[in-house]
């Protein structure tokens, strides 16, 4: 019954239309641990080959902006992906264009905190935040990631963590930094 109810709840968005995205609850104090500045698709691309994402496999993109890393991750890996983005405005335009590809099946976006969502189910997440940001949400992915998930940062380290690898990744005239960590986590 629970989960006949459950379903319920997913299916409601779809029929109250873009206005009516999940949402997380936010609390008050939420902040903004990121600017909007997208992962150029070279960059994308790489993150996603990097966190070795298979078909089936669940992505999470914290701060998911216009939604292009969970679009790759749908179209291009056969993956599944769940994108957490706090400004409304910018969930709603990106759930808009996930249904426009007919990704609606397999990609969601939550409106919300990404400091309150749940990740026991995240098998690779994604970060483009700040390093501050990071340190914030240290403490949520240690408590929450299940051994085997696999955590990617675009240009900014998780601080206290050792990376299994690092790559770097030429794209709009600059170099782009992947740190790329794998749970259990080592810690510095
Ligand atoms: C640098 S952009 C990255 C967008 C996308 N992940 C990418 O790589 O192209 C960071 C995004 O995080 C969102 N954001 C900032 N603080 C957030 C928070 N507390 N919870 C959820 N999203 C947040 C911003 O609105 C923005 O869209």
């Amino acid at each position: 019954m629970q989960y006949v109810l459950f379903l319920s709840l997913l299916a409601l968005p779809g029929l109250l239309g873009a206005q009516s995205l999940p949402k997380v609850p936010t609390k008050p104090q939420a902040m903004r641990l990121a600017p909007s500045v997208p992962t150029p698709p070279k960059v994308v691309d790489r993150m996603l080959s990097a966190a070795q994402l298979k078909a089936g496999e669940t992505l999470y993109d914290l701060g998911s902006g216009d939604g292009r890393v969970l679009i790759t991750a749908a179209q291009k890996y056969g993956a599944k992906a769940v994108g957490i983005e706090i400004s409304p405005a910018v969930a709603a335009e990106s759930s808009k264009r996930i249904k426009d590809l007919k990704l609606d099946g397999k990609v969601r976006v939550i409106e919300g905190d990404m400091i309150s969502v749940d990740l026991s189910q995240a098998d690779v997440v994604t970060l483009y935040l700040l390093t501050k940001s990071n340190d914030m949400l240290r403490p949520v992915l240690e408590k929450q990631l299940k051994p085997g998930a696999r955590v990617v940062s675009h240009d900014y380290e998780i601080r206290g963590w050792q990376p299994t690898r690092t790559e770097t990744v030429d794209a709009l005239k600059r170099q782009h930094q992947l740190y790329i960590y794998e749970f259990p986590v080592k810690k510095q």
